[in-house]
């Protein structure tokens, strides 16, 4: 069969894939998150306040009608798939599922009526995430793709596509991509709102003005490597850790978690907070180290209880913490400090002084940060 091929032109070139003088692509791309988020949530709304997507090519009778969000992706996109499940479910009030696109698959998934499935993808070109969505087209869902790449197949196979604007990621640890995915599945949790008119039309102000407060808190968290460093120098013995969070600070808890074990290859696992007495606790000893997400007001007493019992067991503890937590420094051995942000947004701050620990380790480690061993960044092959 002849295959016809139409060249596709890219506004990216050679140059902007060199690091531009810093170490690493990982670094790099990491000093890019304030311009990453900037980027995807430019132009976005309407004068009327109106939220838009160019690209979203769904009506939005179809968008409002919507009955049921089902999320497949894989690693980091499949994180930022569970930071929307709380945003969609809190604010459009749809029912969200976020599946592992190698388990959505081969599990004779349901899509009934108005189901509305979201692909994220970094690359667009990850084969579970592809997979997933053509299983789903198959079975009658409208599929929307979020990636980072113009084009790609995920876009090219999808009903609509909305495009996190990150530029070229080339670092295996996915970073800046995750801020612009959590901010432009935010976004389209507040269309869904606007649309279902589940919040007042002020709060949706109030929260996109929220949304656009991030990259200057990102940026903030930036100007504080070096602290970060300070952390991980005094932990380079460590050899297991445990990051908890509650509500979005679990999916965090799950990335830090993630960078940690990819780049240091050390053992890291990310947990609800709440599942810690099911399990981890038995693991919890002393030169354990726990870090915790605890920037959420309405969660802080919570995971205040949670560190008492790890300290109780011996255990190192680090928490992510706002600016104006007093009460943190009495239980947590060392504080990584972030500016207060709403807690929805919170993941896209949160996450930074993880992601700069997580390198830091790597680096003490003599780990290659931008090619970890045994990862590719981009899976084409099951
Ligand atoms: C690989 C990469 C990860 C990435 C995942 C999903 O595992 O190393 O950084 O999160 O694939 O990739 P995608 O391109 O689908 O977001």
């Amino acid at each position: 069969m002849p295959v016809h091929l139409h060249p596709l032109s890219v506004d990216w070139d050679l140059e902007t894939a060199e690091k531009g003088g810093y170490d690493d692509f990982m670094t790099k791309e990491i000093n890019e998150q304030p311009d990453a988020i900037r980027s995807t949530l430019l132009d976005r709304r309407r004068r009327d306040g109106t939220i838009t997507f160019d690209e979203l090519r769904i009506s939005d009778e179809e968008l409002r009608d919507v009955k049921r969000v089902v999320i497949v992706a894989a690693g980091t996109s499949h994180h930022a798939g569970l930071v929307a499940k709380y945003a969609i479910e809190r604010w459009a009030r749809v029912s969200v599922e976020v599946d592992i696109a190698s388990e959505y698959r081969y599990r004779d998934p349901i899509v009934e009526i108005g189901t509305l499935v979201i692909g994220i993808s970094q690359s667009g070109e990850t084969i579970d995430t592809i997979q997933a969505i053509r299983e789903a087209k198959r079975r009658g869902a409208r599929v929307v793709a979020v990636t980072n790449i113009v084009e790609s197949s995920l876009a090219r196979e999808s009903d609509a596509v909305i495009y996190t604007r990150a530029g070229l990621e080339v670092s295996v640890a996915s970073t800046k991509v995750f801020l612009a995915q959590v901010a432009a599945l935010e976004l389209l949790a507040l269309r869904l709102a606007q649309l279902r008119d589940t919040v007042p039309a002020s709060d949706v102000d109030a929260h996109f003005l929220g949304l656009n407060a991030v990259a200057a808190q990102v940026a903030t968290v930036l100007t504080r490597r070096s602290s970060v460093e300070d952390v991980a120098k005094q932990l380079l013995g460590a050899r297991d850790f445990f990051f908890l969070g509650r509500h979005v600070g679990f999916p965090t808890a799950l990335e830090g978690a993630l960078k940690l074990k990819e780049l240091s290859y050390l053992h890291a696992e990310g947990y609800p907070a709440g599942e810690l007495k099911h399990g981890p606790l038995a693991l919890i000893e002393p030169g354990v180290v726990v870090v915790a997400v605890v920037t959420d007001p309405a969660m802080h007493e919570k995971m205040l209880s949670n560190l008492a019992e790890v300290k109780a067991r011996g255990a190192t503890v680090v928490a992510v913490a706002t600016d104006d937590d007093e009460s943190i420094a009495a239980i947590a051995d060392y504080v990584l400090r972030v500016p207060a942000t709403e807690p929805m947004f919170s993941p896209m701050v949160d996450v930074v002084p993880l992601q700069l620990f997580a390198y830091a380790m790597a680096r003490g480690l003599g780990r290659n940060i931008d090619r970890p061993r045994n990862l590719a960044k981009t899976v084409t092959v099951e």
